[in-house]
């Protein structure tokens, strides 16, 4: 039996975070990103141990990096050096971090859309300008306009700082796209001659088919990743997170400021040190149901909605449904990067006409438009039902 099928509906339905309880009772929820799985048990008896003991304070030390270190040298063959991380309370609290702390105000983010619209949310909260360099037809990099826009909006600022970072998806959400190592080292090489850092959120990278996923911080001395188990052991509700930074990031990390180291939690941190070390197994579960449900959806698309276009990425559970030749697309559709990116496009017929609970591809910017995000991790039966909702509109 799949992990994906050990919980039944009626007891997914009982869960209180987002992904269940957003929409009316109705709707198929296949939108944000948490898995319908119970976790690994080691985790589970970890944090309970932690409880047992009265474990509850403020992180100490090193062990979450030391655990990832283990995780990232076994599964990836990458060398993690400990003193060259940070705790964060999250990925994008950390992303956020990073790019006040590397650029001045008034400074740039460049993205490639269509991405995670926090990518674009959280760049304009921290008061930056968002300038898209969007992925090519074949949803991959495009390292021409990559280079044009670091000419564009990159340099030096006054007080030393980049005029710019770039902020990448490594694995890409929402396509699933693995950037490889030849395309990573290209991107190091065409964003330094103009003081362009790197921020690579890797979050997705344990999510991996079949595909060899390279750490940035192994290809750009000054590139600084950002990662957590977060979305690979389904701990969205146990925050935190680390920075992984390049040979030359010393100085970087030293100048994380206290009011974001402080934010890490404790229990959080035994749960996910529990993940990388003992919940590997469990991992391996997770994707041999995700392969499953991955033939799945590719089966049903095309026997109920074969207007809707899928290519399948190498990682994450999540599929980036091309909507373009459906009766549901709008010609009017527009980039509209919001946080959540339900009301339009698409995903706003699928949800008044179908029920189904989608991501609006408008919300991740240029190239979202008449796509929707569909979650793949979640119990079979749930996915056939969705996708024949979604045919008979389509
Ligand atoms: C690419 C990416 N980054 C970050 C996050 C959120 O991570 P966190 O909750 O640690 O901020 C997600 C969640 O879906 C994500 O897909």
């Amino acid at each position: 039996m799949s992990v994906f099928e050990a919980v039944p509906l009626d007891r997914l339905r009982e869960r209180t975070s987002v992904k269940w309880r957003f929409f009316e009772p109705d709707v198929l929820p296949m939108w944000v990103a948490e898995m319908d799985v119970l976790p690994a048990e080691p985790i589970t008896h970890a944090v309970h141990d932690a409880m047992l003991r009265g474990d509850t304070g403020y992180p100490h030390g090193t062990g979450y990096a030391e655990a990832f270190a283990r995780f990232a040298s076994d599964t990836w063959g990458a060398e993690v050096a400990v003193d060259r991380t940070a705790l964060v309370s999250d990925v994008m609290m950390g992303a956020f971090e990073l790019i006040r702390m590397l650029t001045p105000p008034g400074g740039s983010v460049i993205v490639t859309s269509p991405v995670y619209p926090p990518f674009h949310a959280y760049s304009r909260h921290a008061e930056r300008s968002v300038v898209e360099a969007p992925l090519g037809d074949d949803l991959r990099l495009d390292l021409v306009a990559i280079e044009e826009a670091c000419a564009r909006v990159g340099g030096v600022a006054d007080d030393g700082r980049a005029r710019a970072v770039l902020l990448l998806c490594n694995p890409h959400n929402p396509t699933g796209t693995v950037h490889t190592r030849a395309e990573l080292e290209r991107l190091a090489a065409i964003t330094a001659p103009y003081g362009v850092r790197v921020i690579s959120d890797e979050v997705h990278a344990p999510l991996l088919f079949d595909a060899e996923f390279t750490p940035y911080w192994t290809v750009d001395p000054r590139g600084l990743s950002l990662t957590s188990a977060s979305k690979a052991f389904n701990l969205a509700g146990l925050r935190t997170a680390l920075v992984v930074g390049g040979d030359d990031t010393a100085a970087d990390l030293a100048g994380i400021a206290e009011v974001v180291s402080h934010g890490p939690s404790h229990i959080a941190s035994i749960a996910h040190v529990a993940a990388f070390d003992e919940g590997r197994e469990w991992l391996a579960d997770v994707l041999d149901g995700l392969r499953d449900n991955r033939a799945l959806l590719a089966r049903l698309l095309a026997e109920h909605a074969p207007t809707i276009r899928w290519r399948p990425g190498e990682a994450t559970f999540l599929a980036w449904l091309d909507c373009r030749g459906t009766r549901v697309a709008d010609p009017a559709s527009a980039p509209d990067p919001g946080y959540i990116g339900l009301s339009t496009g698409p995903a706003k017929a699928f949800l008044e006409r179908a029920r189904v609970g989608l991501s609006a591809g408008e919300a991740f910017g240029t190239g979202g438009a008449n796509h929707v995000r569909f979650n793949l991790g979640t119990r079979p039966d749930v996915i056939e039902e969705a996708v024949r909702r979604m045919g008979a509109v389509a």
